[in-house]
């Protein structure tokens, strides 16, 4: 790398007396977490009081949704769902309020249940696309699998990686995947990478894609693009139980109070729903009806999202605006420009994230741990660090950029004198 070591030995003099004023009058800003702010959560307080007539309360106008009942769902919440993840109706299970809880038990169901449990083929190894969702990891770590980081880029996962590792190891049983504004790169998998796997060789009779679609209608721009269907694209290579689709409203209407969703083959979702009914008579069907009467439709449904944007993209803004005048051109970040999601990635120069993070910390400004977006937190090469900058107020986030931005300098500079 080219440093000339005078002038930024100088600038980091006046960085550091910069940082040295920040210690002195410490912030309280807090960017760790992907949530919606408060005015987000405002836009959907009309669906609370939705249910109001006696025929709100009846499904496919004969089944009374106060009722148990309808373990995978109630048809008109298939009919929303499958049109969000791209499935047949048959095909959907609509779930309880956490998407993550649909995964953990297609997983426990994998490892356990049918005929070809994952446990009985001994010790199972993941790949975990990093960086990647803190939770997948964590889960999959609970579940006692050996995760196998794959790098990413702009297009998704490594394919040629991937393809060697799977055709040669049957412990290998699966792939996590956000394909569409990967949290937390943003990127959306390429139709390549999507076909590719689907139709990858594996030495797994029984390998797993879990495609994860959090953020499928989350877009911040007109531009709206989406990774290609996995399921079709499983269905046309030949391994129609390969994939298993996740969503939920969390971050469209209420997290922990919103609706979830898993689609997949037939035959897997019959498994899923036999699996279900040892644990439940059914979820929350009027928590069901009350999002379908207030999301409608895909045309209202992109309608309500589009005021999300309205209210996300200026703090998506405002931070490409904060690093392109720091760091344009510079050699030391280089960062993510999502068109939709949650996120922004930072990636700073190798074995500085650490530091850059708790020398922020130090000032009263909190972003997510560096290396949490890698399976068992470790990242080797220490450069990745994520900004969750949708719960916070556009004052607090220009000022916890400013923090962000001069700590990335003053960490990289001194860093890179030693
Ligand atoms: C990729 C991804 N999947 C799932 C979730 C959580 O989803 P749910 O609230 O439906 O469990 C999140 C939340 O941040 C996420 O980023």
């Amino acid at each position: 790398m080219n440093f000339q070591k005078k002038p930024r030995n100088q600038k980091l003099i006046f960085l550091e007396e910069e940082y040295n004023e920040y210690v002195k009058n410490p912030m309280n800003l807090n960017i760790t977490r992907g949530i919606p702010s408060e005015d987000q959560l405002m836009l959907s307080e009309k669906m609370l009081g939705i249910l109001k007539k006696p025929e709100d309360f009846l499904s496919n106008n004969t089944i009374d949704i106060r009722n148990y009942g309808e373990l995978t769902g109630i048809l008109e919440a298939k009919k929303l769902f499958s049109t969000i993840l791209g499935s047949e109706m048959e095909e959907i299970i609509i779930g309880g309020n956490s998407s993550l809880s649909l995964m953990y038990l297609v997983l426990t169901t994998k490892l356990f249940m049918g005929s070809t449990p994952w446990k009985k083929d001994g010790p199972i190894k993941f790949l975990c696309p990093s960086p990647g969702y803190d939770r997948h990891f964590s889960m999959a770590e609970k579940l006692g699998f050996e995760m196998i980081p794959v790098e990413m880029d702009e297009n998704g996962p490594n394919m040629t990686k991937i393809e060697r590792l799977v055709v040669q190891d049957a412990s290998i049983k699966g792939i996590w995947c956000v394909p569409t504004y990967s949290n937390p790169t943003g990127i959306i998998y390429s139709d390549e990478v999507v076909d590719r796997l689907a139709k990858m060789p594996t030495k797994a009779s029984n390998f797993t894609i879990m495609w994860d679609n959090a953020y499928v209608v989350h877009h911040l721009t007109e531009d709206v693009k989406v990774a290609k269907n996995i399921l079709k694209a499983c269905k046309k290579a030949g391994y129609p139980e390969r994939p298993w689709m996740f969503c939920s409203t969390s971050k469209i209407t209420f997290p922990g109070a919103g609706v979830s969703a898993v689609a997949a083959s037939g035959k897997n979702t019959a498994m899923l729903a036999k699996e279900l009914s040892y644990q439940t008579i059914g979820f929350d069907k009027l928590n069901q009806m009350r999002h379908v009467k207030f999301l409608g439709n895909r045309k209202q449904l992109a309608k309500h999202m589009q005021k999300h944007a309205t209210i996300l993209k200026p703090k998506f803004d405002l931070i490409q605006k904060k690093l392109n005048e720091r760091f344009k051109g510079s050699d030391l970040l280089t960062w993510s420009d999502p068109k939709g999601g949650y996120f922004v990635h930072l990636t700073t120069m190798d074995g500085c994230a650490t530091k850059i993070v708790e020398s922020l910390d130090k000032i009263g400004v909190k972003v997510t741990k560096a290396g949490a977006t890698y399976p068992k937190g470790d990242n080797p090469k220490d450069n990745s660090i994520r900004l969750a900058p949708t719960s916070v107020e556009l004052t607090d986030l220009e000022q916890a950029m400013d923090a962000i931005g001069l700590c990335i300098e003053m960490v990289s500079l001194k860093e890179n004198m030693k």
